[in-house]
């Protein structure tokens, strides 16, 4: 039986799914370190982890038996892809699972900081009755800037807009604007027309700094503003500046520059202290559905991928999307360089084999095939399509897909 090694405390979803997949699940809560992880991934065909293991270059070259690696959560600088890809060892993530639940926040924080609910939690907490209806607004009929109008941007549009915001956003590349929405011709734009700003910009070296002083001072008066990015996108000094003069009225931020390692790890911020100010420990998109919902999707990739070949989403092969067929199957990773399709071909038909199907993409020096043909491989067919010189990885499908 195939082995699956789970590490970080994946949500459960997963082992059932690899289960039913025909996988053997071992399943661990906590990380493993580089020495501790070469030694558990013997006989070892699929990986999972989160963001606390590393999979180097060296773990990867010490097992060609590792088949693809599944990140159970949105990063994965925490894989070194390009040993993965260059070893035939497909990895794949989970990019949406945790969109609503950043959206989510985002709307509450949104309402918090127009009604000072911090402020009024913390007095009430230390025990002052502070009764007021000053500083505090509805977000209904408000002006909402997105910057970026990507899976997030977009989905907190949807939700702005039914609360009766008006939103306005800002992208890098033309966005189709959903409902009322209105896009921006310029961040300058945006900032001067909103009332709330938010951002939500992707992790581009280019976006670091993107909010300083200068961008501060262009919001309105009395602004709100929001990050749930990434840290390095906000000068948290000039936030703090334009918080205390009084320009910005509110601030929720979710993700800093330096994040402390380890839960319980001290944590410091020229933003602590602040009033109306929510800091959270980049919690926007923690929730127990995105979990589940990480576990489910990831955990469905690599089944896919090796039940029939499909690399649909990874993040490091060329994505190839399959259907089940009768025929037998054989996915061949390759160097892209010119003939080695031809010189496949060829081979199958010299042992009398006729392709009943065939599929082939490419991403950067990659190139991956998949085939369909009429028949059962013959050992001495697989035996030469490994041996091309090309080849980086050849995987049979042992049930019909
Ligand atoms: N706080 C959390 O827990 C949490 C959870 C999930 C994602 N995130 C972060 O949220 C951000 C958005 O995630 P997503 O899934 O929507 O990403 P996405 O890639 O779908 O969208 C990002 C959008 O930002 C645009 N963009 C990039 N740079 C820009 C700039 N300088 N000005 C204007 N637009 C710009 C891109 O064109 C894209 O449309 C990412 O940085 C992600 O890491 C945070």
């Amino acid at each position: 039986m195939p082995r699956a090694l789970l590490l970080e405390n994946i949500d459960p979803v997963a082992v059932e799914l690899l289960s039913s997949a025909g996988y053997e699940v071992e399943s661990l809560r906590g990380a493993l370190d580089e020495a501790d992880l070469a030694a558990a991934l013997d006989g070892v065909h699929l990986l999972g982890i989160r963001s606390k293991t590393q999979v180097t270059r060296a773990v990867l070259e010490r097992h060609p038996g590792l088949a693809a690696v599944g990140a159970f959560c949105i990063g994965t600088n925490q894989i070194d892809l390009v040993a993965a890809a260059a070893a035939g060892v497909a990895v794949f993530n989970a990019p949406y699972s945790n969109t609503r639940s950043v959206v989510e926040l985002a709307i509450a924080e949104i309402i918090s900081l127009a009604r000072r609910l911090v402020d009024r939690d913390r007095a009430l907490h230390a025990g002052t009755w502070d009764k007021s209806a000053a500083g505090s607004h509805e977000i209904r009929g408000r002006t909402l800037g997105i910057v970026g109008y990507g899976n997030i941007g977009s989905q907190l549009s949807v939700l702005a807009e039914a609360l009766g915001m008006r939103v306005l956003f800002y992208d890098l590349e033309d966005k189709l604007a959903l409902g009322n929405a209105e896009a921006c011709g310029s961040l300058e734009e945006l900032l001067e027309r909103a009332e709330t700003v938010t951002l939500h910009v992707d992790g581009r070296a280019g976006n670091a700094g993107l909010f300083g002083a200068e961008q501060f001072a262009r919001m309105r008066r009395r602004s709100l503003f929001l990050n749930l990015s990434r840290g390095f996108v906000v000068d948290h000094e000039a936030l703090r500046e334009h918080i205390l003069s009084g320009h910005i009225a509110g601030a929720a931020v979710d993700v800093f520059p330096d994040e402390p390692r380890e839960q319980g790890d001290a944590f410091s911020s020229v933003l602590r202290g602040l009033s109306n100010v929510i800091l959270t420990p980049h919690v926007g998109g923690s929730t127990q559905e995105a979990q589940y919902d990480i576990g489910r999707f990831v955990a469905g990739k690599l089944a896919d991928y090796t039940r029939n070949g499909t690399t649909t989403l990874s993040v490091n092969l060329p994505a190839v999307a399959l259907h089940g067929s009768s025929a037998a199957r054989f996915a061949l990773l390759h160097r892209n360089v010119p003939g080695v399709l031809a010189r496949a071909d060829a081979l199958i038909g010299e042992h009398g084999l006729n392709v009943d199907g065939q599929v082939l993409a490419t991403r950067g020096d990659l190139g991956y095939v998949v085939t369909d043909v009429n028949g059962d491989l013959p050992p001495a067919v697989l035996a030469s399509l490994r041996a091309l010189p090309e080849t980086v990885r050849l995987t049979t499908f042992a049930q019909r897909p």
